[in-house]
């Protein structure tokens, strides 16, 4: 029965549950939760992805919007649903998602995530710098989420091939103040919209 359930589960049906979120939940933690559970339950059905991006067996490198929701977010509306299909080493930059709070998964491949924090002297370092405070790898199924402001930079760590990666943004990026730090001269700078 439950594989029943899991199989003829479907990207509609996952965007009404994740707008039920947004309508029955003010708490953001409790909604990154929540929509976590509900990506897990999607990434689980198989096919539906190369279906929606009509993927080829290999390439189809760039990222492509799934869905757009103006009708629900947080802290604002338009939440967004996007798929990346991430080329061999393709990384980014230590970023925050501003004030939104941002949920990765993994269809197929594998991801490394690295989270980032600020230190200060006397929390030991010399000098006020983002520091590295933990990594793990996503593979097919694995989902996580980014609280507002949490810092984090990606890898794609799948050594010949691409990672499929989901991502809902609980507010889209684009329309979001953030930043993007670089931990080699410890500068940082708001990311371009
Ligand atoms: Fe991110």
């Amino acid at each position: 029965m439950a594989q029943t359930q899991v199989a003829s589960y479907t990207m509609e049906a996952f965007v009404e549950d994740v707008n039920n979120v947004f309508r029955n939940e003010t708490d953001p933690h409790i909604q990154a939760k929540t929509v976590t559970a509900y990506l897990k339950k999607l990434l689980a059905v198989p096919g539906w992805l190369e279906e929606k991006l009509e993927l080829e067996e290999e390439g189809g490198f760039g990222r492509f919007s799934l869905h757009l929701d103006e009708e629900a977010g947080h802290p604002g509306n338009g939440w967004w649903l996007m798929a990346s299909v991430q080329k061999p080493g393709q990384d980014n930059l230590p970023h925050d998602h501003g004030v939104t709070w941002v949920v990765y998964g993994v269809y197929k491949g594998a991801i490394q995530q690295r989270k980032w924090r600020w230190a200060f002297p006397g929390e030991g370092v010399d000098k006020a710098q983002i520091v590295e405070h933990g990594r793990f790898i996503q593979e097919d199924g694995a989902v996580a989420y980014f609280m507002p402001g949490e810092i984090h930079d990606t890898l794609n760590v799948q050594e010949e091939g691409r990672s499929l990666v989901v991502r809902l943004e609980s507010q889209k990026l684009d329309r979001v103040t953030r930043f993007q730090y670089n931990p080699e001269d410890g500068s940082m700078k708001v990311m371009d919209r």
